[in-house]
């Protein structure tokens, strides 16, 4: 299209607009079978592998959903995003830059080559890397004073209470030992800025946090109305910290795949192997689509594809 017609992209969409889009897209793409679940942690192997929701939640606090909006997954790497918003509105936008990195790898989202090359810099804060070490900077003396900041930002982000899938907390605390090794070898770097056992804790308790698709859209609504839950009316973060996410959602939201996101869809996103997706259009709207079904970079497929059709059928990629 043309530059012309790019300006002319649409900034309002009324709610019949949005609930055809995500209906559409539920009915194009509920019989898609492609990808599989994760499996390197047992149990979301075990995770229904049909479950389709889609929502979407405007800055005013309009709620549209398709399929399944009541079933809940674990949030996984999506949590990267609300541990960095606490980060950055507690000590400002620098402390990330310095100490962890908002360098897309281009790798996958575990690789240890990507923390080697560059003895620990040049990593972002949506790779588990950069992740546990976000997480280490969570203000708190104690593992349960970080927790508590890590679960109420969570919560205030989401407009309700979440709840912590014990079992996948279990099940991935009992194998991960990888992650264990990644906060290892960046506190042999002097990248972890808290004991990296411990903050590997922390980081997978917070990847087990249970949320359901509008959960979801209403945590990304929140970055697209700047900071202010649009349900609550509460600001959680300021909109200089939303301002400093977004960009690395939009390089890094969806690792080594993140090109061909932003290249289709536009909008700055954040993946999670339990199959949720979030994206937003900053000022208008939050989308949230689970489809336990990943493909190799870890990223839904299903969810993928619906964003990128409705994203499509409302004209709302800003590119
Ligand atoms: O640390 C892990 O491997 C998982 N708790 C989270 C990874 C994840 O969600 C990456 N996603 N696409």
């Amino acid at each position: 299209f043309s530059v012309s017609q790019g300006f002319a992209q649409r900034r309002s969409w009324t709610e019949q607009e949005f609930q055809k889009a995500l209906n559409n897209a539920y009915n194009k793409f509920k019989d898609l079978k492609e990808g599989a679940n994760a499996d390197y942690i047992p149990v979301l192997a075990e995770v229904d592998p049909e479950l389709f929701g889609l929502a979407i939640v405007t800055v005013d606090g309009k709620i549209l959903t398709a399929g399944d909006v009541n079933t809940e997954v674990s949030i996984q790497s999506i949590s990267k995003v609300f541990t960095m918003a606490r980060v950055i509105e507690d000590f400002g936008p620098q402390i990330i830059q310095d100490k962890v990195g908002v360098d897309a790898t281009g790798m996958v989202f575990n690789s240890i080559i990507a923390i080697e090359m560059h003895k620990g810099q040049k990593i972002n804060s949506f790779v588990n890397p950069g992740a546990i070490a976000t997480t280490s900077l969570v203000r708190g003396n104690t593992y349960d004073e970080k927790w508590s900041l890590i679960k109420r930002t969570y919560d205030d982000f989401a407009a309700r209470t979440l709840d912590i899938n014990q079992v996948v907390y279990e099940s991935e605390a009992a194998t991960n030992q990888r992650n264990q090794a990644i906060a290892m070898l960046l506190n042999a770097y002097g990248r972890m800025y808290w004991d990296p056992i411990q903050t590997t804790d922390l980081y997978t308790k917070q990847c087990a946090v249970s949320v359901n698709v509008k959960d979801l859209a209403v945590m990304a609504a929140t970055l697209a109305n700047g900071g202010t839950n649009p349900i609550t009316s509460r600001k959680v973060v300021s909109y200089q910290t939303v301002a400093h996410i977004t960009p690395v959602m939009a390089t890094a939201g969806l690792y080594d795949d993140s090109g061909q996101w932003i290249y289709n869809i536009g909008l700055p996103g954040k993946s999670g192997v339990g199959g949720g997706i979030i994206a937003f259009f900053p000022g208008q709207f939050g989308i949230a689509v689970i489809s336990p079904r990943l493909d190799v970079a870890g990223n839904s497929v299903r969810a993928q594809q619906a964003i990128k059709y409705i994203v499509a059928e409302l004209g709302a990629n800003p590119f």
